[in-house]
């Protein structure tokens, strides 16, 4: 958290660069602005373009073993095809009827895959559409004609096979040409594809709590030279005495505090600029590489 220029890009980039450099963490960015993509080529990362023109394809059907906790992936999958259907049919809830054809149909185009032992192809939301037309209930008919321009239209693009490795360590989703239209499928499938590698806790990012849940439950928080009206929030929310504000106000880019589980370390982060690094990190144009 900082002003603007307070540095908040610099040190995503500065522990993305850490995190390559010294562990085996996974590292995965959403970038609407398309920020990060310099660093991530450099760094070996696989950049995934997404918007209905793009080459890149990642398949909203994607599951492998492992997705969701333990449990049945296909039930968890139902699941998301069906807030995934809400999003496409125009975010308005779906009835009871819907959803049973909709499980129904899920299950179905997933049999073969899975008792393959989830080996071979994936199924895509074409061939679910494919599925809903199979069957007599008007309903149905209702939801293949509703999601067509997504599964067989100029929306398709979460409807073919992926074409990108989502198993590189370093991946980067760069939505900036999402456009209105397809972005919220566009994050839906985003974070499903991500729910692909990892299980703890995203039903909590899926359910949207609000910031301050977000805040007072972060173990680790980096604050850059903040305004005064956030700094004030702030230090009531985090317990912030006036000397430690004192490291997040009026700062120099790079320089503030950081909150590590209950304690408070104030830091300064001058970063070497002539390095190659740094060119890779700057948001300065003219600065960058
Ligand atoms: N630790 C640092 N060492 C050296 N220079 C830094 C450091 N942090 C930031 N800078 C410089 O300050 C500039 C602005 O920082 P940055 O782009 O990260 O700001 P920001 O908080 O992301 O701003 P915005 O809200 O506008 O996106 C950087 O381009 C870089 O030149
Ligand atoms: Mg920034």
């Amino acid at each position: 958290m900082g002003v603007s220029g307070g540095g908040k890009s610099f040190a995503a980039k500065g522990e993305i660069i850490n995190q390559v450099l010294s562990s085996n963490a996974d590292i995965i960015i959403i970038d609407p602005e398309r920020e990060y993509s310099q660093l991530v080529r450099a760094m070996g990362g696989e950049v995934i373009h997404i918007s209905a023109t793009s080459e890149n394809h990642i398949n909203a059907m994607d599951m492998t073993k492992e997705y969701g906790d333990g449990a049945n992936p296909v039930i968890l999958k139902s699941e998301f095809i069906m807030s995934l259907c809400e999003q496409l049919i125009g975010g308005t809830n779906l009835g009871a009827k819907q959803k049973s054809i909709i499980d129904r149909c899920t299950a179905s185009v997933y049999r073969t895959y899975q008792q393959n032992d989830y080996k071979g192809e994936v199924p895509t939301l074409q061939d679910f559409r494919e599925e809903l037309l199979k069957k007599n209930e008007p309903e149905a008919k209702e939801i293949a004609l509703a999601i067509e321009l997504f599964t067989n239209g100029s929306l398709n693009t979460f409807a073919k096979h992926t074409n990108v490795d989502t198993d590189n360590r370093l991946i980067f989703y760069d939505i900036l040409d999402l456009g209105k239209q397809l972005m919220p499928i566009g994050m839906l499938v985003v974070l499903d594809s991500i729910l692909n590698r990892i299980t703890q806790n995203v039903d909590d990012l899926l359910q949207s709590h609000t910031a301050r849940t977000m805040l007072a439950n972060s173990e680790f928080i980096v604050m850059l030279n903040q305004a005064s009206t956030d700094r004030l929030k702030l230090a009531e929310l985090l317990n912030i005495s006036d000397l430690q504000m004192s490291y997040i106000t009026n700062v120099e880019a790079g320089h503030g505090l950081i909150k590590v589980g209950s304690s408070l370390v104030p830091f300064a982060n001058k970063f070497p600029k002539n390095t190659k690094l740094y060119k890779l990190m700057t948001t300065k144009p003219g600065e960058s590489v």
